[in-house]
């Protein structure tokens, strides 16, 4: 069967400020998720949440960007916006940033994750025997947050010691997409191993050029990941929430294996997000459905795994990667690298630069304040030394 995996998550609302959605609200939406499982438009569904963000991960026959399908998340959301408004919770319908997209919902607020393929997992299957994936959900980050883990699990032998192996040397191919460009879709593709310096040159700058897609270079090109890719404010036209993106893997066998997708975020590297979406704060792995509590909101990921049987049902259980002991000192890594950050509050590299503020409140004060400079105009002279 072809079958593909939908995630798409959004922000409508959470308790207490920007923490977390109330169970009430996740009820809604796993009502939805059993009825259209019910009406045959979802072979299966996954409600969770990630801070404030809530995560539907579907599986379906329907095909990618399919306007039944991303319409029932909207309606979903919708749902749990009304709950959510009803409680006085804050920022309902944060992320809903259109009044009622026609089509697909990429463009329209919420973090869309698809990938389709060929499902057959039976023994004799030379390429996916078995399918198993996972799905990253980061909140109170920018959309650039995977460029560095994913790289490195997809190109750097250091983290992914499968990629030596016969079935993976090859490397894999990945999109990117260039941010700024709110036109149109601006993509390259890049090939690792050739291209690696290439592609860091570009991921380097997680604000402007995110990951959007990774296929295998052999296998007829299967489809590995899936990342969303889009800034909020380019769609909004002003701040309206932090980006949040979502990530959708396929591991094992041709793909990187969890632990060489995982280690990577070992590292808590430094992200744009935060308070107010405009600091640059560690990325901190958190267990499923954690709530935003800690020191200065700091950004964070979580990661849910799943196999998919023979009629893409999930299966009963799932794992959830970063709810580990292993994982604590991770988390203690980033706090003491978050307050390290956080001691020259608004200094320099603590703060993202001022084109990259998605508050827009700091660019009007400063814009303010630009319009108070007084300006002379002419070059200060130099006086020539004598005999120069
Ligand atoms: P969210 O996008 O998660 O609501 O984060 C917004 C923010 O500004 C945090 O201070
Ligand atoms: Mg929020
Ligand atoms: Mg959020």
């Amino acid at each position: 069967m072809r079958m593909t995996l939908s995630v798409i998550k959004a922000d409508v609302g959470s308790i207490g400020g920007h923490t977390q959605p109330s169970a009430a609200m996740i009820a809604t939406v796993r009502e939805e998720v059993k009825a259209a499982m019910a009406k045959g438009l979802l072979i299966d569904g996954f409600v969770s949440h990630t801070g404030d963000d809530i995560c539907i991960t579907m599986s379906h026959e329907q095909g990618e960007n399919d306007p039944d399908v991303h319409q029932f998340a909207w309606q979903s959301f919708l749902k749990a916006t009304a709950v959510a408004a009803e409680a006085g919770l804050y920022g309902a319908g944060q992320d809903l940033l259109v009044d009622a997209p026609s089509g697909n919902l990429r463009g329209a607020g919420p973090a869309v994750a698809e990938l389709t393929f060929d499902h057959n997992p039976v023994k004799t299957n030379k390429v996916r025997a078995s399918e198993s994936f996972c799905v990253f959900a980061a909140d109170k980050c920018g959309p650039g947050a995977y460029n560095l883990p994913m790289f490195l699990a997809f190109a750097d032998p250091m983290y992914c010691a499968g990629l030596m192996l016969p079935k993976l040397t090859k490397g894999f191919r990945f999109t990117i997409v260039d941010m700024d460009n709110t036109d149109g879709d601006s993509v390259i593709e890049l090939n690792a191993p050739e291209d690696y310096y290439q592609l860091a040159a570009l991921l380097r700058d997680n604000e402007r050029f995110g990951i959007s897609a990774i296929h295998a270079r052999t296998y007829d090109g299967q489809p590995a990941a899936s990342i969303s890719t889009q800034r909020l404010h380019n769609i909004a036209g002003t701040y309206t929430g932090k980006d949040d993106p979502i990530a959708l893997v396929r591991n094992q066998g041709i793909f990187p294996a969890p632990e060489e997708m995982l280690s990577p975020f070992a590292k808590a590297h430094f992200v744009g997000g935060d308070a107010r979406g405009s600091h640059v704060m560690p990325l901190m792995p958190v267990a499923l459905n954690t709530a935003v509590t800690g020191m200065y909101c700091l950004p964070l990921v979580s990661c849910v795994g799943f196999s998919l049987n023979g009629v893409g049902r999930f299966s009963e259980m799932h794992v959830d990667f970063f709810d580990n002991p292993a994982w604590d000192a991770v988390r203690l890594r980033a706090q003491e690298k978050g307050m390290e950050m956080r001691s020259q509050g608004w200094s320099g590299a603590a703060m993202l630069p001022y084109t990259e503020l998605e508050y827009g409140g700091f660019r009007d004060t400063v814009e303010g304040l630009l319009k108070r400079f007084r300006f002379t105009p002419g070059k200060p002279k130099v006086e020539a030394k004598d005999g120069q």
